[in-house]
């Protein structure tokens, strides 16, 4: 794989998304736009970005990326072969191959930015992604001469009536060998329609001095771009169906395809059942065998072999389980470890906690981990029996086989093996309810011998 530059034009205002936050921030399967963008170039091979951006926009110095990235501003929309020379600093630096690419596509491929790569490292000067468009309407037209080589890119708002009948469009991306790209870019004017510097005018200036200028043919769905809401709708389905089909190649059962959601980050193993209505937020780890029953909805987790879960298990952030853990219906469980083979199966929240193996917490246990101003820590050993329906008030530390009678309100550690239990014990009052009936008979007889 050839190493290269990636430059990411993201400095679109995106008013059509009607936002406060810039158009390339939004998410798609959990992560913004632009990272997707910037993703696909890493795993095609880039080794650094720049990405171009509004002046004074907020909210991309928290972006994480897989690959160094330095911010630069356009502070005015001058056109793309602009954009892409805010970049200068970097490109100045390095000869390294160069790919532009759009911050709103975030469907485009490795393969794909791999191969417009391997065209410059195979001896092109410059090469341009083009894509057969349904409806070309707006895209920039490829123009070719007879022996079919790209010569020059029409903007839709320059093309005569014959070049707006062409089909075969640019997709925006675009590469260029790194040590030509400042100098052909600086050549570019901004005599056209919309007195604008267009990158694409890089063809002819390239043609022009007797450069190569190689063409690679995309797939119109990976530059689908994103520039409304609707359309974010839309790349996110697509990215969930990718998700889908490839959790499936890759040895899961989804019953319900349709139905699960998953992260841009989820990593789902062999032999994995997924059950209908299920959501994996980001940061979600599935090993081998685990089952996962309906409307779970994950983030932040991993479940260990063999695991069951569900229907409706809630995981926050922090949760891990070792294998062969059950976990059922109605649990919320977060920052809390759970040892191999523990049950945790119905009506319970858990947080902060570690839970030893084997343990069996009873139905509806709750750990108190919060007193309105600090979390707190609940450990329970291994071999541990929680009765139903008890509260462990943290920090509290249960020992190894302690057992909790139910209902028990825990606020003091336990010691291992030890039973604990603080309910009150229970009295009988023989016949009680007996004559509490008849004396409610007896109020009632008489009211009605009043009337
Ligand atoms: C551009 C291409 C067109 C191609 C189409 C594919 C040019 C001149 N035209 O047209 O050939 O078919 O993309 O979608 O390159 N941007 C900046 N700063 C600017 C201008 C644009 O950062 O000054 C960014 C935009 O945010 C966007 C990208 O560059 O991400 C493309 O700009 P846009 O204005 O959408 O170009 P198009 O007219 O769609
Ligand atoms: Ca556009």
């Amino acid at each position: 794989m050839a190493g290269f530059n990636a430059v990411v034009l993201a400095a679109g205002q995106g008013t059509r998304m009607k936002s406060a936050l810039p158009k390339v921030l939004h998410p798609v399967g959990g992560l913004p736009l632009v990272a997707h963008v910037v993703k696909a170039a890493a795993d095609a091979g880039a080794e650094a970005c720049s990405v171009i951006v509004p002046p004074d926009a907020k909210g991309f110095d928290a972006l994480r990326l897989p690959i160094a990235a330095r911010f630069f501003e356009q502070h005015e929309r001058l056109g793309t072969a602009h954009a892409v020379l805010q970049a200068r600093p970097a490109l100045e630096t390095s000869s390294l191959p160069v790919v532009v690419l759009c911050g709103d596509t975030p469907l485009v491929t490795p393969d794909s930015l791999a191969r417009l790569a391997a065209a410059i490292a195979n001896g092109a000067d410059m090469a341009v992604m083009g894509f057969n468009a349904r409806n070309p309407k707006g895209y920039g037209r490829l123009i070719t001469d007879a022996s079919g080589a790209l010569v020059a890119i029409r903007e839709d708002k320059d093309a005569s009536e014959a070049e707006r009948a062409i089909t075969l469009c640019n997709s925006g991306i675009l590469a260029f060998r790194g040590d030509l790209i400042l100098s052909l870019l600086d050549r570019i004017g901004n005599d056209n329609a919309q007195r604008e510097y267009y990158l694409t005018d890089a063809v002819e200036v390239a043609r022009a001095r007797g450069l190569r200028v190689a063409c690679e043919i995309i797939d119109e769905d990976e530059v689908r771009g994103v520039n409304t809401r609707a359309q974010l709708a839309e790349a996110e389905a697509i990215f969930q169906r990718r998700a889908r089909d490839a959790a499936m190649a890759g040895g899961a059962t989804l019953i319900a395809p349709d139905t699960v959601t998953f992260a841009h980050d989820t990593i789902i193993g062999q032999d994995v059942v997924i059950e209908p209505n299920v959501i994996f937020a980001a940061g979600v780890v599935i090993e081998d065998g685990v089952t996962i029953r309906g409307f779970s909805h994950l983030e932040g987790a991993r479940v260990g072999r063999g695991s069951t879960i569900g229907p409706f298990a809630r995981f926050r952030p922090g949760t891990v389980l070792e294998a062969g853990v059950h976990v059922g219906n109605f649990v919320e469980l977060k920052a809390s470890h759970v040892g191999e083979g523990a049950k945790v199966n119905h009506l319970s929240y858990i947080g902060d906690a570690n839970i030893g193996a084997k343990t069996n917490i009873g139905a509806g246990t709750i750990t108190c981990n919060y007193d309105g101003y600090s979390k707190f820590k609940t450990n329970i050993g291994a071999g541990a029996f929680i009765g139903s329906n008890s509260s462990l008030v943290a920090p509290v530390t249960i020992g190894d086989g302690a057992y909790i009678g139910s209902g028990s309100i825990i606020s003091e550690d336990v010691p291992p093996h030890a039973l604990a239990l603080t309910r009150a014990p229970q009295v009988h009052k023989d016949e009680w309810a007996k004559r509490k009936r008849a004396r409610h008979e007896a109020t009632k007889a008489a009211a009605k011998d009043e009337k």
